[in-house]
């Protein structure tokens, strides 16, 4: 598989290098692909530089991977490069396709929600686009599809639930792991076997569930026999619907956040 000739990852920091470390492995070939960030901190397998005019020849896609905040400081620089038909994938969270639109006037835009494990073609990609040819949905929807599950939404509203459950999910479960190494070494555990064995319980778990298309209370259920262990560990993580009311608050202060992310590249004062 190839990537647009040439493609410029503007900024290329956690999530695009993700990207293209997953890429990479899918074999995609990146030799024609450009990062630049002001660093200048190389990417490996990709030319890299500290600004636009080093990048070189017109890019038929361009990644945005800086920070939304960003965004009025990065779109002078590129507007001279972008024709009707320049690929525009934003990564940039909560910022919507008309604030884009404002900004670029040409292009054909498209939104890209993913998370980290699209390193290891894992990852979860929503994807949308207000106005898109079907070969260019085509082709941009199998170049995401490299990076684990990704899925065209019909609206842009569904992107900002999909990034607060899975663009920020990844931190929510490392969390969850570490706790669960923490209190492993609270039953007196070493620290590496307990860290080792929560992060494999994990990763097994969501394995197995995927691989039997099991539902997760089926799952709970085959672990805990009546009146066993794990069932008296689940009586006090279910007790006042204290893990779902915690999982729930986490979400929608990350949806609020995305949403005043939105508001400001819209032009709009956040209070
Ligand atoms: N991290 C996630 O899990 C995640 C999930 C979903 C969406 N996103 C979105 O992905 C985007 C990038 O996030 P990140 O976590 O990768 O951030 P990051 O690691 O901080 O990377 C930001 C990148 O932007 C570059 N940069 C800074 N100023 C720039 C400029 N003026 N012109 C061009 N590039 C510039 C930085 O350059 P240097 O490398 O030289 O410092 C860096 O490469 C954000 O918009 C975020 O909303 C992230």
């Amino acid at each position: 598989m190839q990537i647009p000739v040439p493609t410029w990852f503007v900024g290329c920091g956690n999530m695009a290098g993700a990207m293209i470390d997953g890429w990479r492995m899918a074999g995609v070939d990146l030799s024609n692909a450009v990062a630049i960030r002001p660093s200048g901190t190389p990417v490996e397998g990709v030319t890299t530089v500290k600004s636009v005019k080093d990048a070189g020849a017109a890019p038929a896609m361009i990644i945005l991977g800086f920070k939304p905040q960003q965004l009025d400081d990065v779109v002078p620089d590129l507007l001279p490069w972008i024709t009707s038909k320049t690929i525009i994938v934003s990564l940039l969270a909560g910022v919507e396709a008309e604030s884009l639109r404002r900004r670029f006037k040409k292009g054909i835009i498209v939104r890209a929600v993913p998370n980290l494990p699209v390193s290891v073609r894992r990852g979860v990609v929503a994807l949308y686009a207000d106005a898109i040819d079907e070969a260019t949905r085509k082709a941009v929807g199998d170049l995401f599809a490299a990076l684990g599950y990704a899925m065209w939404t019909d609206g842009e509203a569904a992107l900002a639930g999909i990034g607060s459950v899975a663009g920020a999910g990844p931190a929510y479960v490392a969390r969850f792991i570490a706790a669960l190494a923490k209190a492993g070494e609270d039953q007196g555990l070493p620290a590496a076997t307990a860290a080792t064995i929560a992060q494999e319980t994990v990763l097994g778990t969501a394995w197995m569930a995927a691989a039997a298309g099991m539902p997760m209370d089926e799952l709970a259920r085959r672990v805990a026999s009546p009146n066993g262990t794990t069932e008296a560990g689940l009586s006090v993580l279910d007790r006042l619907d204290a893990l779902n009311g915690l999982v729930t608050r986490t979400i929608d202060a990350a949806r609020r956040r995305g949403a005043e992310l939105a508001a400001e590249a819209r032009g709009e004062q956040v209070a």
